[in-house]
């Protein structure tokens, strides 16, 4: 083969490599642009479904959002409701526990009574309780009290020892029968006048109540001469209101004349009233001791 043709038969293969090289790359290209182009349009319906989604999931988030707020409005609504409920049923029973406390305290425990008031000669405490033998200055004369104030006699008595004060009880509930014999012999031993000073008519006096306390000590026994100068005496005036006692007849009172042992049980609140404003239960108004009347036994 001459060397024209050799050329002539080169430059066609080579022609012919370039035109199937062409037509394959054209083809690739075609192809890759299909596949592109379907790839991205795929991926574009589904960002699309994915958009469409997520503002749904929104929509519903929000949607849920409103209504856990409602819920929360709700509760909170239904809390307020429970407590203004549990509030009136804790008045409702304060109020029963305040009626109950009064229909079983007598009107009559904090009245005034000595010379003005009368108590009915049917009255008697409704339940009474004997105080401790060894706090008795006569163990022959057995001494009865209001049996809800006896635990409050019994520590005040208690608490006496405990400070090395011989306090002893002489006198505490009186019938209107004894309080009536009592006053006659009175009478007859010291004449109306002189007895009238010390002992109150039946009916007008505390002990038929079972609240008043005659004190003495084992030296000073039933004279109660030179009582207000006794260590039992100064005890009792620092101490007594903390167990609900008062002194009924200090010094220059209307009705007796001064009885430094003849303490009266009105409650602790209004004991304590009393001893911190320096006051006898007669200089008060009725009205305002009826308002402890509910403490009465506390
Ligand atoms: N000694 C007092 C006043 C009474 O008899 O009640
Ligand atoms: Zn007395």
């Amino acid at each position: 083969m001459n060397k024209a043709l050799k050329h002539s038969v080169t430059r066609r293969v080579i022609y012919s490599t370039l035109a199937s090289l062409l037509i394959a790359g054209l083809f690739y290209g075609g192809y890759s642009y299909y596949f592109l182009k379907s790839a991205y349009e795929t991926s574009e319906a589904s960002n699309a479904s994915f958009q469409y989604g997520l503002g749904e999931l929104s929509d519903k988030l929000r949607a849920s959002e409103a209504l856990n707020n409602d819920l929360k409005t709700l509760l909170q609504a239904r809390q307020q409701e429970k407590e203004a409920i549990g509030q009136q049923v804790q008045s409702l029973s304060s109020t029963v526990s305040i009626l109950d406390k009064l229909s079983k305290t007598d009107k009559q425990l904090l009245e005034k009574y000595s010379s003005v008031y009368f108590l009915n000669e049917n009255y008697v405490p409704p339940t009474l309780s004997s105080i401790d033998a060894s706090f008795l200055n006569r163990q022959d004369k057995p001494v009865q009290i209001l049996a809800g104030i006896a635990q409050h006699l019994a520590d005040l008595l208690n608490s006496a020892k405990t400070a090395g004060i011989q306090l002893q009880v002489l006198s505490g509930y009186r019938s209107f029968g004894t309080q009536q014999s009592l006053k006659a012999s009175y009478k007859t031993v010291y004449g109306s006048g002189t007895a009238n000073s010390f002992s109150a008519d039946q009916g007008y006096s505390e002990h038929q109540l079972g609240t008043a306390v005659d004190f003495t000590t084992p030296l000073i026994g039933d004279t109660f001469s030179g009582f207000s100068k006794s260590s039992a005496y100064a005890w009792l005036t620092a101490n007594a209101y903390l167990y609900g006692f008062n002194l009924s007849y200090p010094k220059n009172n209307t009705h007796f004349v001064f009885e430094p042992w003849h303490w009266r049980y009105v409650g602790v609140e209004l004991a304590k009233k009393l001893h911190d404003e320096n006051k006898s239960l007669y200089e008060l108004d009725q009205r305002e001791i009826d308002t402890y009347l509910v403490k009465f036994f506390d």
